[in-house]
């Protein structure tokens, strides 16, 4: 070869990455994976080298080609070395989704990174929160919808300024598309791909408080002591990091708590659940037990050089378990048998992105090395498996908990966590700020959580980092009781924030809300379970009423519980309610005495044609046996409604050998006044059926 062929073939090649019409040269590979849902890759050579997908159940099987009448075809490219995929999408399409992230419901015109950070008191603008959803839903004008994961879990830009584009660091990747008649259909298969959360236990759905942190023993006896005197419900108490021995995971600090075991059973005696917090970094400290254990199976996730890699949390410097490995998160699993054994009856994993306080990057170097299993895509950097960090290790801890525990539901709380995650853990949305524009991003938050694959998730009520004031924490409590996971927290240092830190005015409204999500809470179970067999989020976006109309795609201050209810928030100080709608007679519905007349609690509204199952004010989920439900009813223009509830025994796994019932109740307004049929739909239920209370809807505007 010549010098100048030389020189031009260096130059042919050094441009190749930059060349689109590379990536084109070779036909993109289509492939059925589901009824629904068609796999991409850019070329045969692409599917040849695709990694394990680390979001799916399991990695799908091609099934043929897509029928003549598929549409939806994506156009893959290269930009600046990094591949990217870019999907038209028709005028008018409203896009969901993106997983955790800040802002409106409504994602056109945004941009996301998929890239799990520590974004304390993070603001409307960040691109980046706690997790990783490269997902995206559509809803065409007529209602029909579409979703998109673009299958990787590197750093992936997700821009929706014109159409949906993709762009990842690392390699190509596969694109999946599925298709629907309506946004429900699409979640749910997404849920068939990438799974569904498997039932918590029923304390799951009570109301949560905690705060950085309730120490020392004394002070977490008198927060459960105020919530039984003072009659607000509450079911668990979280113990956040001072619980532990010098940040050491897995440690008691029994200076602060001498006797954790016997806290623990006073706090049972009174029926709360205890949920303790185990975060990823492991202090270096030879003789320490988890330290030492890890050492001898080799657990760290290592630099480049090959040595145990070290950043500094919490305890100072930590190593960091490799969650890549089924070892290490079988021997993690393992750390939970004699942790638990304490009592605590669930876990809250945090810091997991993982974050590392003294890098730039606020997390380990990207060259990293984590020696994977295979069937995860084997040894890599930190950069392929940065995302999927804290759910692996979400998963280590679920594994865990259910095998110390096996006749126990696991509940497991993270912060970090990738799309498919809700398999082990719910989730909160990190450390935001006590801000009404917070307040109002909780909603949208948790509703784009749910259309990406997350049913139980909410806010910390009432603003991790600042002060905010009463009204504001009265406003945010009426929400957040009634968002799926609700739980009041907040930070070091700050000033009180349990429902009655700011005065007998605000303890009130307080109560009502707590109240009010208590009398729902067979209503959220059985949302829970239809989330957990179907994927349906317990928050609905309002358009899921009806998602050929245009009113309801950017909705916001509003959703739906389920189907059947519509909560209608004031989210800014003197804002009205939101007064959208969706077609039908919805009717105004208190639950509690008081709660129609505080205008500070969300306004709630009863489908026509639903049935509304309503269980007692009590103090907590497990205070007694449902024996009586009340039914709310407000029949449609046939005089005629329905309504399901479903029942189990609120924690371990009878309910997957039939021990459970899904009862179905359809009433009649008939000239003798309201008729209930119950029928038992599902299940072989050998436990109590509950007596029914039949009320029309408007008549509970009066209670
Ligand atoms: C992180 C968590 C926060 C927790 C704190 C101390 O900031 O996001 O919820 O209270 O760490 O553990």
């Amino acid at each position: 070869m010549s010098r100048t062929v030389r020189l031009l073939v260096l130059i042919l090649l050094l441009c190749a990455p930059w060349t689109p019409a590379l990536a084109q040269s070779e036909a993109v590979v289509e492939e059925m994976i589901g009824p629904d849902a068609v796999r991409f890759f850019a070329s045969a050579t692409a599917k040849e080298r695709a990694r394990p997908s680390l979001c799916l159940v399991e990695q799908p099987e091609a099934l043929g080609s897509p029928p003549p009448s598929w549409t939806l075809r994506p156009e893959f490219a290269r930009i600046q070395g990094r591949p990217s995929v870019t999907l038209m999408v028709p005028e008018g399409t409203d896009l969901y989704g993106t997983g955790e992230v800040p802002g409106p419901l409504r994602r056109n015109g945004t941009r996301t990174v998929a890239w799990n950070t520590d974004a304390y008191a993070w603001g409307a603008g960040s691109l980046s929160l706690y997790q990783s959803h490269p997902w995206v839903l559509g809803v065409r004008p007529d209602g029909t919808s579409f979703g998109v994961i673009a299958d990787t879990p590197q750093r992936c830009l997700i821009d929706l300024r014109q159409g949906i584009r993709f762009e990842a660091s690392g390699p190509e990747f596969p694109v999946i598309i599925m298709e629907g008649p309506d946004p429900q259909s699409v979640v749910r298969t997404l849920a068939r791909l990438t799974g569904t959360m498997p039932l918590p236990p029923r304390w799951a759905l009570g109301y949560h408080q905690c705060r950085y942190s309730y120490t020392p023993d004394d002070r977490v006896r008198e927060i459960a002591r105020e919530f039984r005197d003072r009659d607000i419900p509450c079911d668990v108490i979280w113990f956040d990091i001072d619980y532990m021995d010098g940040f050491r995971c897995f440690t008691v600090n029994t200076w602060d708590f001498p006797d954790m075991r016997g806290l623990i059973g006073e706090l049972d005696d009174q029926g709360f659940q205890t949920v303790a917090i185990i975060d990823p970094g492991i202090k270096v400290d030879p003789g320490y037990h988890v330290y030492d254990t890890g050492q001898a199976i080799d657990a760290w996730v290592r630099t480049a050089a090959g040595r145990p890699y070290v950043g500094d949390v919490w305890p100072g410097d930590c190593v960091f378990p490799d969650f890549t490995r089924q070892d290490v998160r079988a021997w993690w699993g393992g750390l939970y048998a004699q942790f638990l054994d304490l009592g605590f009856d669930g876990v809250w994993n945090d810091m997991n992105e993982p974050a590392v306080f003294n890098t730039d990057a606020k997390t380990m170097p990207l060259d990293n090395v984590h020696r994977a299993d295979a069937d995860l895509g084997g040894l890599d950097t930190h950069a392929r498996y940065h995302n999927v960090y804290g759910m692996l290790m979400a998963r280590g801890t679920w594994e865990g908990c259910l095998k110390a525990r096996p006749r126990r539901r696991p509940f497991v709380l993270t912060r970090a966590n990738h799309l498919g995650g809700q398999r082990w853990a719910a989730t909160w949305t990190g450390d935001n700020v006590a801000t009404w524009q917070h307040l109002d991003m909780s909603i949208s938050g948790v509703l784009n959580l749910g259309l990406s694959g997350q049913p139980l998730a909410g806010p910390d009520i009432g603003g991790f980092a600042g002060a905010g004031d009463g009204r504001m924490f009265a406003r945010w409590m009426g929400v957040g009781a009634l968002l799926p996971f609700s739980r009041g927290h907040t930070g070091k240092g700050n000033v009180d924030k349990e429902p009655w830190a700011f005065g007998p005015e605000v303890e009130a409204t307080c109560r009502l809300a707590l109240q009010r999500r208590y009398r729902l809470l067979p209503y959220l179970y059985t949302l829970m379970r239809e989330a957990s067999e179907t994927g349906l989020p317990l928050v609905r976006p309002l358009f899921f009423a009806d998602p050929a109309d245009p009113r309801l795609r950017d909705q916001d201050d509003a959703f739906l519980l389920g189907d059947d209810l519509l909560v209608a928030c004031r989210t800014k100080p003197d804002g009205p309610f939101p007064d959208v709608f969706p077609a039908g007679n919805w009717v105004r519905i208190g639950l509690v005495d008081g709660d129609l007349d505080d205008p500070d609690l969300p306004a709630l509204y009863l489908r026509e044609g639903a049935v509304l199952p309503l269980g007692p004010v009590v103090e907590f989920s497990g205070e007694r046996d449902l024996t009586e439900v009340e039914l709310l009813v407000n029949p449609d223009d046939r005089g005629t409604a329905e309504g399901v509830l479903y029942l189990d025994e609120g924690d371990g796994f009878g309910y997957r050998t039939g021990e459970f019932g899904l009862l179905r109740y359809r009433a009649v307004l008939g000239a003798g006044g309201l008729e209930i049929e119950a029928r038992m739909k599902e299940g072989a239920w050998s436990g109590i059926v509950p007596e029914v209370i039949p009320v029309m809807a408007e008549e509970s505007m009066t209670r």
